[in-house]
């Protein structure tokens, strides 16, 4: 299995970096291209709550944007406010625990728009060493994508 430990620790890395003063949750994720460029993204909230963009997609429309279309994996993390202050979520303690929750809906439909289910991983954990993989396809079975509108 590939390591995916630095491609988690790049995301546990920029989990300052989110905006998030109304839910005071921390996300961020990092992209792995094909050519082997990384994106990176944390969700950006919004007083109007709905323009609120999570970390994942984030990182996808940064990547999109920029020309990358090939994707082979992406790892998330997420921590609370206190975690994050104390620093706590460098020694690994996440919030929520990586195997029971993942990213949201709308991010699993934007991932199943670029990404073959049967191979994009994407990383849950907690370290570069303490972490679990996903295939799209186990998160989202059964997924509308282009090919059900006969896109290749
Ligand atoms: N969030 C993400 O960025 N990614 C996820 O996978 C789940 C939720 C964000 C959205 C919102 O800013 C905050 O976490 C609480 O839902």
């Amino acid at each position: 299995m590939t390591d995916y430990g630095k491609l988690l620790e790049m995301a546990i890395k920029d989990l300052d970096k989110s905006y998030v003063p109304y839910s005071h949750f921390h996300c961020s994720a990092a992209l792995l291209c094909s050519d082997g460029t990384i994106v990176k993204g944390v969700n950006i909230e919004n007083a109007a709550y709905t323009p609120t963009i999570c970390a994942e997609r984030c990182a996808f429309f940064k990547a999109v944007s920029e020309g990358h279309r090939d994707f082979v994996a992406i790892a998330v993390v997420g921590c609370s406010e206190e975690a994050l202050e104390s620093g706590e979520y460098k020694e690994g303690h996440l919030a929520g625990e990586y195997g029971n929750s993942g990213p949201c809906g709308v991010c699993r439909q934007v991932m199943q728009e670029f990404c073959d289910p049967d191979k994009f991983d994407i990383i849950l954990g907690r370290s570069a060493t303490d972490y679990k993989v996903f295939k799209l396809k186990e998160m989202y079975p059964y997924g509308f994508g282009p090919a059900d509108l006969g896109i290749k």
